[in-house]
């Protein structure tokens, strides 16, 4: 196990304390808190996390890698329990909220940054239309003898990274995007990963301690709200590409409580997705992203 090369504390607001471990490489910080809370029974405080530039084994959705080479993005893995009663209604908005506090730990960044800053259903951050974050939340297991779940939310943003080692041609980088300097690094940490992982902690932690205050209840917290005033998603044509390898092209209509998008069908039937990859067809160009 890697050892921790610097300790962050975040005031979170109502004043509790989390904790953000910094590594200098960790093969995959999701990886890293599972194998700590199920091989060494560690129970962290809520929102804790644990942080690095160099993820050389990273894991993505649908089974992907996410690589980060040293020095160009920021890996992080937040720890979450939700009480097993509101569990049903909310976990589904547990990364869904990953992706909303990354927009908003972003906006801060420059003063035309809420403007270029959007969420992609499920969870993915673009920026100008491109892929600067991922989020890959998973369950970790339950605590209290089965009275709450715990949970690792994952967090991969571009941060430093240039335009020639982005992973895709739909990617972006902040550095890229111009929403950070090209500033001094040390060899794993890019610069402003301190601020940026300790805002996303705090945004996240803010979300979902208003859906636990609210039972839950997406719509009632205002999650739900904040995701389709964030999700270029709504409004596109999509094409999602399904877990059993089929894919269906619609338009995206809406969110649903449970956070699942709803894409209408060129029949009129409406289909309620909880996962998938979704890209979005640009009008113009008929080209899909
Ligand atoms: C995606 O496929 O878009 C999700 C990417 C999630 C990557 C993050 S980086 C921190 C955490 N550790 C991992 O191994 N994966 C997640």
């Amino acid at each position: 196990m890697t050892e921790a090369v610097a300790i962050a504390q975040v005031e979170l607001v109502g004043g509790a304390v989390a904790t953000i471990e910094r590594h200098a490489e960790v093969a995959s910080t999701n990886a890293l808190m599972r194998e700590r809370f199920v091989e060494g029974r560690e129970r962290f405080a809520p929102y804790s996390a644990i942080a690095t530039g160099s993820q050389p084994d990273g894991r993505g959705r649908l089974e992907r890698e996410w690589v980060a080479p040293p020095g160009q993005s920021l890996a992080l893995s937040v720890y979450v329990e939700l009480d097993a009663a509101i569990a049903r209604d909310a976990l589904g908005w547990v990364s869904l909220a990953a992706g909303l506090a990354v927009t908003d730990a972003l906006a801060g960044l420059a003063d035309d940054a809420p403007s270029r800053v959007r969420v992609k259903w499920p969870n993915d951050v673009l920026v100008d239309g491109r892929k600067v974050c991922g989020v890959l939340g998973e369950l970790l297991g339950v605590v209290d003898g089965g009275r709450a779940f715990a949970c690792v939310v994952g967090i991969g943003v571009n941060t430093a990274m240039p335009a020639d080692s982005l992973p895709t041609p739909t990617s972006t980088s902040l550095q890229v995007a111009g929403l950070i300097g090209v500033g001094p690094r040390d060899d794993e940490w890019s610069p402003g990963s301190d601020a940026l992982a300790a805002a996303i902690v705090r945004a996240l932690a803010v979300r979902l301690d208003r859906l636990v205050e609210r039972g839950g209840d997406a719509k009632a917290s205002g999650l739900r709200d904040e995701l389709l005033r964030c999700c270029s998603t709504i409004g596109e044509r999509v094409r999602v590409s399904l877990p059993d390898g089929g894919t269906l092209e619609g338009t995206a209509t809406g969110i649903g409580d449970g956070g699942e998008l709803e894409v209408r069908l060129a029949s009129g039937e409406v289909r309620r997705l909880q996962v998938g990859d979704v890209e979005h067809v640009r009008a113009a160009s008929g080209e899909w992203r």
